[in-house]
């Protein structure tokens, strides 16, 4: 049994129209919060109507930027179960932001029964129509209200849930992506394999660029000899060349996906050629104009599988696949959202029911 006091909105709101979800503007009754404090650790789980939270100005949070967060998703099924994917991996990941950024871990297991018992109560607000899901995100901020610089002793374990649709406005159709030529997002030793906020907050800058030239998102480049492809600020990468798939291996600066993991996972299972390997822009620009780059995609959990259909690298355009989505990426979706919406069977059990 789980310590949690409940305390149960008095006034539910009316649900969004779920042919207009956009991604993350809605927010569903209830949210989890836990206070941290080095006396007595992780303490008064509660679940709360969703509100404002109040807090001094002084805390350390909006300073410094002690943040960890995750995102992860809840679909519904044809027969009205909700199921999580992988809700223990997130969790898991949590903690290894954590540790990076000297916040207090959290445990596994409870953080994945608070998952289930928030999800549960407020399981009227996971969206029913077809690609739509209800996007849970749990975050960490450092609370004390101090202007020193040094870890927190106190935090805040707060989640949110979020009926949402599509990520990109594009949907299943190919994202443009520009090849980011001067920013950099990460270097060894830093906090690239974290979800951090301060992560997001240094790329806004390369996306607002980006965007002004008609790209979706950028491609970040390795930050030494600003060669080699590291990931799409919101989504690993993949490359289909040769009938070979080729992803950046986790060397520190890349997010660790749990869509890039189960990608893998799918892909070895079809006996389909996988390796995690370094691939320098070069390499893809020469491949693309050889005619042997069959195909590019992101994978994310907000994004699911995104086909790339253009990269612009340094006013050289690659057009992918005739900038059409190619079928490699559309056989992992199918499998991917296949299973996370229970159509298909769960050969993995990456699914998690709430009940
Ligand atoms: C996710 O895919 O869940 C992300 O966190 C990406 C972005 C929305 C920050």
């Amino acid at each position: 049994m789980l310590n949690i006091e409940i305390h149960k909105t008095n006034t539910p709101q009316k649900k969004p129209d779920e042919n207009n979800l956009g991604f993350g503007q809605f927010f569903t009754d209830h949210m989890f919060v836990m206070d941290y404090s080095s006396k007595l650790g992780w303490h008064n789980a509660s679940i709360i109507p969703y509100s404002p939270l109040s807090f001094e100005p002084s805390i350390m949070v909006f300073h410094y930027g002690q943040a960890v967060f995750e995102g992860l998703k809840a679909y519904r099924t044809n027969d009205d179960r909700i199921l999580l994917f992988r809700p223990e991996k997130n969790m898991e990941r949590l903690n290894v932001s954590c540790r990076r950024l000297c916040i207090p871990e959290i445990d596994v297991e409870f953080a994945v029964e608070v998952i289930k018992t928030l999800v549960n109560l407020d399981r009227d607000w996971v969206p029913k129509k077809e690609g739509t899901s209800l996007y849970i995100r749990p975050f960490i901020i450092a609370t004390d209200p101090y202007l020193g610089v040094k870890p927190s002793d106190t935090y805040k374990f707060i989640i949110i849930l979020s009926p949402v649709g599509a990520y990109y406005p594009e949907g299943m159709n190919p994202v443009k992506i520009y090849v980011e030529p001067k920013y950099t997002r990460a270097a060894k030793g830093g906090v690239g394999f974290t979800k951090t906020s301060g992560n997001y907050a240094s790329s806004l800058i390369a996306q607002v660029e980006a965007k002004k030239k008609g790209y979706t998102q950028v491609l970040w480049l390795d930050c030494i000899e600003k060669r080699y492809i590291e990931e799409v600020g919101t989504m690993n990468v993949f490359f289909k060349i040769n009938n070979q798939v080729i992803t950046p291996p986790l060397e520190g600066t890349i997010l660790p996906g749990i869509t890039r993991d189960s990608v893998i996972q799918l892909l070895k299972s079809w006996n389909i050629p996988i390796v995690e390997r370094k691939i320098s822009i070069e390499e893809i620009y020469e491949s693309n104009t050889k005619g042997q780059l069959e195909e590019a995609f992101g994978t994310g959990t907000a994004a699911v599988i995104s086909p790339i259909g253009e990269l612009n690298w340094n006013d050289k355009k690659m057009i992918i696949n005739g900038g059409n989505s190619g079928a490699l990426s559309l056989k992992l979706y199918e499998a991917l959202t296949g299973i996370q919406y229970g159509k298909l069977p769960d050969p993995f059990s990456w699914t998690k029911e709430v009940k």
